[in-house]
């Protein structure tokens, strides 16, 4: 079904769950197969980063979550993973929509004319030694027009932008067979190529932009990210670091 050597040789399909990365959780139990992908079209509790919901309408988005095993990545290094994911995600979407300006939000968010298309949820399961399951949650906004109220203006979906319907499976092919060839390139310790990637598309990377720290809105130069995920801003001539439950990020 999907054009890939490994991700969704497994395809597990519910027609209705809470959430695919609360089920991918229970899954690890009976050692699934890397790669295995658990998929709905009815996710009725998703769940977002820092504890929020992710909402989707019923079989008009995408939202699924895919089974790794980067055990070959040092738990300090974790973050790569994460940088991983959001390149291969935009870089999907780029070739989904050609003409759509796509780019990634510090940590790891998609965004499509600076509005929230796709959100990404990691959840490591951790060994004495490292790193055993990684489950990646990925929702994205396909054929949905009408969003909740208190995210009407800074979420998107694909066909907001194009104004037509979008075969979501299709959409879940493209996305699959990207986070293979990003995967491989991580594994075959390719970072500088995923750190570089990662930098050209990150929103606001090198330009003074506006965050909101401690509920303020303060103008910063946004240096990098560092190998922990941490934030590097500068600001009045001295740099800042930052965690992502710090922050907040003020689109235009
Ligand atoms: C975020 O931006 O807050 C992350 C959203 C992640 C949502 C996806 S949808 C599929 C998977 N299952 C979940 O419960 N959450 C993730």
């Amino acid at each position: 079904m999907f054009d890939t050597l490994f991700i969704g040789k497994n395809f597990v399909v519910y027609d209705e769950i809470p959430s695919t990365n609360s089920y991918a959780q229970q899954l690890l139990a009976e050692n699934p197969p890397e790669g295995t992908v658990v998929f709905t079209n009815r996710q009725t509790a998703g769940r977002g980063q820092a504890g929020s919901e992710w909402f989707s309408a019923e079989e008009k988005n995408l939202t699924f979550s895919l089974i790794l095993r980067p055990t070959f990545i040092p738990i300090d290094e974790l973050f790569l993973l994460s940088k991983m994911v959001a390149v291969a995600l935009r870089s999907a979407l780029q070739k989904v929509q050609e003409d759509g300006h796509f780019q990634i939000k510090w940590a790891n968010d998609i965004l499509l004319s600076h509005k929230k298309i796709a959100g990404i949820l990691i959840e490591n399961q951790l060994d004495g030694v490292g790193i055993s399951y990684s489950i990646i949650g990925i929702g994205i906004n396909v054929n949905q027009i009408h969003f909740p109220k208190d995210i009407a203006d800074t979420a998107i979906s694909l066909k907001q932008f194009s104004g037509k319907d979008f075969e979501v499976l299709s959409v879940l092919a493209i996305v699959l067979k990207e986070m293979e060839a990003f995967y491989l390139l991580l594994k075959e310790g390719k970072k500088n190529m995923i750190e570089s990637e990662y930098l050209q598309h990150l929103y606001g990377y090198q330009e003074d932009i506006y965050v909101e720290i401690a509920g303020e809105k303060q103008q910063v130069y946004v240096v990098g990210v560092e190998k922990s995920g941490r934030i590097a801003l500068m600001q009045g001539g001295k740099m800042r670091y930052f965690d992502i439950k710090e922050i907040k990020w003020t689109l235009p």
